[in-house]
């Protein structure tokens, strides 16, 4: 199979991560299956969707009939058994493995044999994963960034069973979507996240020792080092329930103790301070 071959894709969840995927694979031609566990959630996805398209519309990116035709190619889910002709998958569901892995083998009994099954997971690990299949080959990480519409970036991580084929299609389908790939292998964190989690978690240990104010940790980085956002910030974004997922990932995956979760975001966490999405995270959210 070659990229351009791909003339079906689906996305499993669609939250945050799920919807700008879908969002990016419909602009770029694909018919789109926007799968979620309720209707009522592919719907918000959708709606999301619907809402950046029609800010590019107003901003002159695009024209009223591509964000028509868009939409148009995206259906909505709420049963995996829709996926039944699929030539490619991104799964973005909740970052937990005993989800991922009861949907992958799913995936595999419900999909088409030459099927692509990609994880957008940010850190559990691609070979845990293919194992729970019978297409280990076809099995990859395709990670993309937050906020997806914006970020550039794709990282692809190949687990060691996965094939070149399946790679390659996956390669030339993120520069379809207009992004630009990198290649990382399967250790914790791969490379996005092995890099900038021990920076958020740094901050945090600033702010927990006082060494500095939660804005003078940001301006720092922010006017310092030139980041469109400054760490504390850049966690409430992602979540900090994520940020503590893959911290403890990096501390599980190499036992060293540089990659130990700061107690702060810990107990944030288990006050439900998420960031954004719950409205409070180390900042505050309307
Ligand atoms: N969806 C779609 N578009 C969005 C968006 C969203 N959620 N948020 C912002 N944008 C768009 C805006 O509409 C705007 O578009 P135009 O240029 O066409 O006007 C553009 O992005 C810039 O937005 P703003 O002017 O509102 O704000 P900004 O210049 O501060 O940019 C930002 C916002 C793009 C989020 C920027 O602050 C940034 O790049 N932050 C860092 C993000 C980052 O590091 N992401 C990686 C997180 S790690 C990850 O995702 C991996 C993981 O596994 C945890």
């Amino acid at each position: 199979m070659k990229a351009d071959d791909v003339k079906l894709f689906a996305v499993i969840g669609a939250g945050q991560m799920g919807h700008g995927i879908a969002l990016v694979a419909a602009v770029s031609g694909l018919n789109v299956i926007l799968n979620d566990i309720k209707m009522e959630f592919a719907e918000r996805g959708l709606q999301n969707i619907s809402q950046i398209l029609s800010k590019n519309v107003d901003k002159g990116k695009m024209t009223k009939e591509e964000k028509d035709a868009a939409l148009e190619r995206i259906k909505l889910s709420a049963n995996l058994r829709d996926l039944h002709d699929v030539d490619f998958v991104v799964e973005a569901a909740t970052e937990n493995q005993e989800i991922k892995f009861q949907i992958f083998r799913d995936l595999d009994e419900i999909c088409p044999p030459h099927a692509i099954l990609a994880t957008n997971t940010s850190s559990i690990p691609i070979g845990r994963i293919a194992a729970q299949t019978k297409r280990p080959d076809k099995v990859i990480g395709m990670h993309f960034m937050n906020p997806v519409p914006v970020m550039k970036l794709v990282e692809v991580i190949r687990a060691l069973t996965t094939s070149d084929e399946t790679f390659q299609v996956t390669w030339d389908l993120s520069i379809k979507f207009g992004k630009t790939p990198a290649e990382a292998s399967d250790y914790p964190g791969f490379i996005a996240n092995r890099i900038l989690m021990p920076m958020i978690n740094e901050a945090i240990y600033c702010l927990y020792e006082g060494v500095g104010t939660r804005e003078s940790i940001d301006t720092v980085m922010k006017l310092g080092m030139n980041h469109p956002m400054g760490p504390l910030a850049l966690a409430d974004l992602i979540g900090l329930d994520t940020c503590l997922a893959i911290m403890e990932t990096l501390y599980e995956g190499f036992k060293d103790s540089k990659y130990r979760p700061c107690p702060l975001l810990r107990k944030y966490v288990e006050a439900g301070w998420l960031g954004r999405k719950t409205g409070k995270g180390f900042y505050e959210y309307k």
